[in-house]
């Protein structure tokens, strides 16, 4: 029989920055599901990816003084580095810079172009220039550039437009139509009353900027960057060029994101797939944000949070425990570092570390490291049973509905009562008598089904978690190669089972030493402020504007006579020469600077030094105590250039 195939994505992040822990949410909950499903049996492919072109990348390299290829190559090795860490399974992961993606954005372009589905015409709207931005009459700020603040003007540019209007009530009804498409529910109301409020049709294509995929038709135009992002989901399952493996997985199970790029996925996505006569995603879904205490988490307010951080700190299994459970079904969680030691502290160290240990350590104790056979029942036993079945259900019930949150609770509430278990029937007592060996036995191999069960439900949230508890109690001899379904049924330990008593699985995070370094940085932090310049230290504008720098190049150098630390430069500013004596002698041979262009104080007094006028001063960087001196020096700006 042909396996069932499942196709999961997360969105396409740009690699305009290292990602933070909001992007590793959306990573990590689309790895939770794609390991659920494998676990499950189905031929799974996850696809995550990043989004390359556009003038924002573009621009940001440029700051750097990097081209956009040679910026984005360095982060994305970074965001794969990152996946790695976090143990994420992906089968694919797609740059829009590669060619097996530009080739089929511009098929599909021209495809709906063919169609009459795209088609040219002006695109109207107010353009600030030091921006190269264009906004509508809305987004203008007192008639102002709403970035920054200066003049705009009305700008027609020639545009290709796609037909969006032609397809609104398609997709209207197919929203109707398929209840599931669009999760969770309130996000899909949503949708449907935007839709509703009138469709426009969309600029698919820019002339101001040039980092993109040109348009095939007309190279003055490169191809807007969602119409080009989108269509990673077809690329990296190989549309067009791997019919096979294409038709296998499309269309999409879950396109996961969250909520800010929900029309994006759920309206532009649908429609444009449309129009390339491909069937539509079963399923677009669309999570809440990971909130600071402080507001959202963005690179700009410089309050992000690094996700390699927090894996070295506590444990890879932790972090993203903690990911998933914050987080309530398509709502925002905040993030706290205090919160998230907490939260390990109390369901894993205590709930789940402390079954596993208590359970080996008197199955050690009491049966010399095997899992003994069952023996006596008793009807406390029943209601374990019944939590156990209980959890099975809701966990699977919760975790295909993507909703992480409740899916980690149903487990961790099979774990409480399984600790609450041990209190009532007390083995340490049983453990006294011989004549109670059966009914101990019974207990502790109740608690290793448990265990089983919980561990087999935890590892696509947690993936070391079965190697790990694996090397304590020898449950499979291949522990990455579970069942989801053998955490429904009862009994598939066998009796004779090896438990070696092992170090703790989650140790405890001691949050008053994690406190007292937080005030550590904290004391670190004031010093820093105090630090800080006084109002009467600084100088305005106009005040640097006073001094005239200016690149210069030395054309001659020699040492003074009879002065040990001077040298006397010749150098040139533009066409003028002039001379300048520098204390520089212990530091640089004279050769050594010919030919350098160093930056000179232009305007500074001249002065007679040792009888030489010297007509400036060179500006060097210098750390007294290391003996360590350097001249300032520029490389490519010609000789007389005026710095500021
Ligand atoms: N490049 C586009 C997506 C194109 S998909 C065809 C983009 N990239 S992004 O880098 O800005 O990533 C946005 C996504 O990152 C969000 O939709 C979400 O999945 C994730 N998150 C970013 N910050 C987040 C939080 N603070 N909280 C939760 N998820 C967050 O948009």
């Amino acid at each position: 029989m042909e396996k069932k195939t499942f196709y999961i994505t997360t969105p396409i992040y740009y690699p305009s920055d290292n990602l933070h822990i909001g992007h590793a949410y959306s990573t990590v909950a689309a790895d939770c599901i794609a390991r659920f499903k494998r676990l499950n049996g189905y031929d799974v492919f996850y696809l995550t990816g990043t989004d390359e072109h556009g003038q924002k990348i573009e621009r940001i390299a440029r700051s750097r003084g990097l081209e956009p290829k040679e910026h984005v190559d360095k982060i994305v090795e970074n965001i794969k580095n990152l996946w790695k860490v976090m143990l994420i399974s992906n089968d694919d992961f797609i740059r829009t810079t590669e060619p097996r993606h530009e080739k089929v954005v511009q098929e599909l372009f021209q495809k709906v172009y063919d169609k009459g589905d795209i088609y040219v015409s002006q695109y109207e709207g107010w353009y600030c220039t030091p921006c190269e931005t264009f906004f509508t009459e809305r987004q203008l700020i007192d008639g102002k550039c709403p970035d920054c603040g200066r003049e705009v003007e009305l700008l027609k540019e020639e545009s290709y437009f796609f037909r969006m209007s032609k397809y609104a009530d398609r997709l209207l009804e197919h929203i109707y139509a398929n209840p599931d498409f669009i999760q969770p529910e309130s996000r899909r109301n949503e949708v449907i009353n935007f839709i509703k409020s009138g469709l426009e049709d969309l600029c698919v294509s820019r002339t101001t900027f040039s980092w993109g995929i040109p348009v095939p038709f007309n190279d003055k135009h490169v191809i807007y960057v969602w119409f080009d992002a989108l269509i990673n989901y077809l690329s990296g399952i190989g549309y067009g060029s791997e019919p096979e493996k294409f038709n296998k997985y499309w269309p999409a199970d879950v396109h996961l994101m969250a909520k800010d790029i929900l029309r994006f996925h759920a309206i532009i996505w649908p429609i444009m797939l449309m129009a390339m006569d491909l069937p539509l995603p079963k399923k677009v879904f669309a999570h809440g944000w990971i909130m600071l205490e402080g507001g959202k988490m963005s690179k700009s307010k410089g309050n992000v949070v690094d996700p390699l951080i927090l894996v070295e700190k506590y444990g890879v299994d932790a972090v993203r425990y903690y990911l998933l459970k914050e987080l309530n079904f398509g709502q925002d969680g905040v993030y706290s570092e205090e919160m998230m030691v907490n939260r390990i502290n109390s369901d894993l160290a205590n709930d789940l570390g402390n079954l596993i240990s208590r359970t080996t350590a008197m199955i050690d104790k009491y049966f010399g490291g095997r899992v003994p056979d069952m023996g006596e029942k008793a009807p406390i036993d029943e209601e374990l049973m019944a939590v156990f079945k209980e959890t099975y259900a809701e966990a699977t019930a919760k975790i295909e509905k993507l909703d992480f949150a409740s899916y980690l609770l149903a487990v961790m509430r099979l774990v409480g009562r399984a600790n609450k278990y041990i209190d009532e029937t007390e083995p340490w007592i049983l453990g006294k008598d011989e004549s109670k060996k059966g009914r101990l036995a019974s207990v502790l191999y109740n608690l290793i089904e448990v265990i089983r069960a919980v561990v087999i439900m935890l590892s696509p949230a947690m993936p070391t978690l079965p190697q790990r508890v694996n090397e304590q109690i020898q449950l499979w001899t291949d522990a990455d190669k579970l069942n989801w379904e053998e955490a429904g049924i009862f009994g598939l330990t066998k009796p004779g089972t090896i438990v070696k008593k092992g170090s703790a699985l989650f140790p405890r995070i001691d949050v008053k030493k994690l406190k007292e370094e937080e005030k550590v940085q904290e004391v670190g932090k004031t010093e820093v402020k105090e630090e800080k310049m006084e109002e009467k230290d600084y100088i305005t504008i106009d005040d640097f504007a006073k001094i005239d720098l200016r690149v210069a190049e030395v054309i001659a150098c020699e040492k003074m006579e009879k002065a040990d630390k001077l040298l006397v430069l010749k150098v040139k500013v533009g066409e003028e020469e002039r001379t300048v004596v520098s204390g520089i002698a212990q530091y640089y041979k004279p050769e050594e600077l010919i030919g350098k262009k160093v930056i000179l104080v232009y305007n500074l007094k001249p002065a007679k030094l040792r009888g030489v006028l010297s007509e400036g001063m060179i500006l060097a960087a210098s750390v007294k105590e290391d003996n360590i001196l350097e001249v300032l020096t520029v490389d490519k700006v010609p000789s007389g250039t005026k710095i500021s």
